[in-house]
């Protein structure tokens, strides 16, 4: 095997997808507890503190100084090199979050137990499905009281429409929690609060069956338990591994990540059945990630980390090959070779200098604005990742400045934050408005707060009525020309020089549609 497969092989590249609270900053922690990467509980947690002030806009500097050495987090667990890569922390959902899970080759949904499937997790959930990503789901906080197991399994199913295939199964909860079976080796874990804070070494009996178990957990907890797995093994479904790959089924497992139970169960199982990287999709052919030679794509940017010197970070999932500290690699939209120079890996325990990556992992590219969301790069050849899209924003917000003569600046500083892909900059063909589109309101804030500190510029957001965009798409000329000129007062090109049709209201979108056959109207844009 060559060492890119070799290489390959032990990756698995993943995001966690949940709701607020329900835990994915804990599970976290006790990830890369077991990864080694941390010593101490409690380092992680405070990264989220500094997050979660989102009102303190100071604060939000030091987010996203923080959040460059969160956002990818790599360990080591057995013979594997795991990646854990981050969903945006803010409040807001927004299209950046959507980015991260096209960088990923698999993702752990974090259920709590007590209000089973919420909205953020129905909506990241929809983001995989485009893709088939396959899920593994933990289901959290089992020291405290909940739904009842079957009826949280049956909710997963029907609200996220995903088969459920239970690999552990708890004894109890909330107080009465006294561990879990595993379904396929039949092994009991005793759950014994206080002892499993830095490394799961807990009581293990080998099976239900075991002498001294009854003792241990009481006879009328093991009667419920038996009579509750007969129930389990009628009404789930089996296991199965190439379901599991297609995204149709997914392993569940039960546990407390602050207690540390039912982590490792979990963790043991991702690194043995996760996808490791897989072929991708490109403009010209199918890349496999055992090729020789690299290649990479563009998922997320973050910009002005030092707001002296205007620098970005580029990160770049590696599709193929090997990245070598120092290489040049060919930048397929600008035509031309760009030397790699210290580029950052992600070691959770460290930010440091990358001397190799292989596929599956992230590296971190320093430029200065001439690499984009999207861009990706090779040893040469012309081909362009797909699938890493711009969805169209749902809310709207005309710039006002209050002091005119910082046009210019202005129109910069929007340019630019828009690169990173958490706004969306719009220039209507008529007029003179400065349009910004966001998924999530909070990005108008964070947008007027940066341009004052990065820019110097003082801007508004004011309400503008714009319900929806779409993207224009017309292979014949003339048609494309006709429908410019009839509405060119509801047209606007984005940030990356596209035709945009803004609506005003969903009706007139219909409408417009109707009136134009042969145009199409897209809710998302592919990065060329
Ligand atoms: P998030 O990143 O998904 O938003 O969730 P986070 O891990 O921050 O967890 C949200 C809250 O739930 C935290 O409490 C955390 O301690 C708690 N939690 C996580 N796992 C478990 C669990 O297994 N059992 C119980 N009972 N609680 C759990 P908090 O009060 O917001 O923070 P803290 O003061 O406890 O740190």
């Amino acid at each position: 095997m060559s060492e890119v497969s070799a290489q390959a092989q032990r990756r698995r590249t993943f995001a966690i997808i949940s709701h607020p609270d329900a835990g994915k900053t804990t599970l976290t922690e006790k990830l890369l507890l077991f990864g080694g990467a941390i010593q101490m509980a409690g380092s992680v947690k405070g990264r989220k503190a500094a997050r979660h002030a989102t009102s303190d806009w100071m604060k939000l500097e030091q987010e996203r100084g923080i959040s460059v050495t969160s956002s990818v987090m790599q360990f080591p667990y057995r013979d594997h090199v795991v990646n854990l890569l981050d969903t945006p922390g803010h409040a807001d959902f927004g299209e950046d979050t959507y980015r991260v899970l096209t960088a990923v080759d698999s993702a752990l949904m974090v259920i709590d137990v007590a209000k089973g499937v919420e909205e953020r997790t129905i909506k990241l959930m929809e983001v995989c499905r485009l893709r088939d990503t396959p899920i593994m789901t933990f289901i959290n906080k089992l020291d405290r009281e909940g739904k009842e197991p079957i009826e949280l399994l049956d909710e997963v199913e029907s609200v996220l429409g995903i088969q459920c295939a239970p690999l552990t199964w708890p004894i109890g909860m909330g107080k009465r929690l006294k561990g879990v079976v595993h379904l396929l080796s039949g092994e009991v874990h005793l759950y014994e609060p206080g002892r499993n804070f830095t490394r799961q070494d807990s009581t293990i009996f080998p099976s239900i069956d075991s002498p001294g178990l009854e003792e241990r957990i009481g006879a009328q907890a093991l009667a419920d338990l038996r009579d509750e797995l007969e129930l389990v093994q009628g009404a789930s479904h089996p296991f199965d591994l190439e379901r599991y790959l297609a995204g149709e089924l997914t392993p569940v497992f039960f546990g407390s990540a602050v207690n540390n139970f039912g982590v490792q169960l979990l963790l043991d199982f991702f690194v043995k059945h996760a996808p490791s990287p897989g072929p991708r999709e490109t403009t010209g052919r199918e890349v496999a990630p055992t090729e020789d030679k690299l290649t990479g794509f563009v998922f997320k940017i973050q910009a002005n980390m030092d707001p002296q010197h205007r620098d970005r970070v580029a990160f770049m999932r590696v599709c193929s090959g090997r990245f070598q500290a120092g290489m040049k690699a060919f930048h397929v939209r600008s035509g031309k070779d760009m030397k790699l120079a210290n580029a950052l890996t992600f070691m959770a325990s460290d930010r440091e200098i990358a001397e190799s990556a292989w596929p599956g992992d992230v590296i971190g590219i320093h430029n200065h604005g001439t690499i984009s969301i999207g861009d990706t790069f090779t040893e040469g050849e012309k081909l362009a990742f797909t699938g890493i899209p711009n969805f169209a924003p749902e809310l709207f917000r005309r710039a006002r400045l209050r002091d005119p003569l910082k046009l210019k600046q202005l129109q910069k500083g929007l340019a630019q934050l828009s690169e990173e892909g958490a706004t969306q900059f719009f220039k209507p063909l008529l007029g003179n408005d400065l349009i910004l589109g966001a998924v999530g309101v909070l990005q108008f804030d964070v947008v007027a707060y940066r341009l004052k500190a990065e820019y110097g510029v003082d801007a508004i957001f004011e309400q503008v009525s714009v319900a929806t965009a779409r993207w224009i798409h017309c292979d014949d000329e003339k048609k494309l020309e006709e429908f410019r000129d009839r509405n060119a007062a509801n047209l606007a090109i984005d940030g990356a020089g596209e035709l945009v049709y803004l609506a005003p209201t969903r009706v007139n979108l219909q409408l417009a549609q109707e009136r134009a056959p042969g145009v199409e109207f897209r809710a998302t844009r592919e990065h060329a």
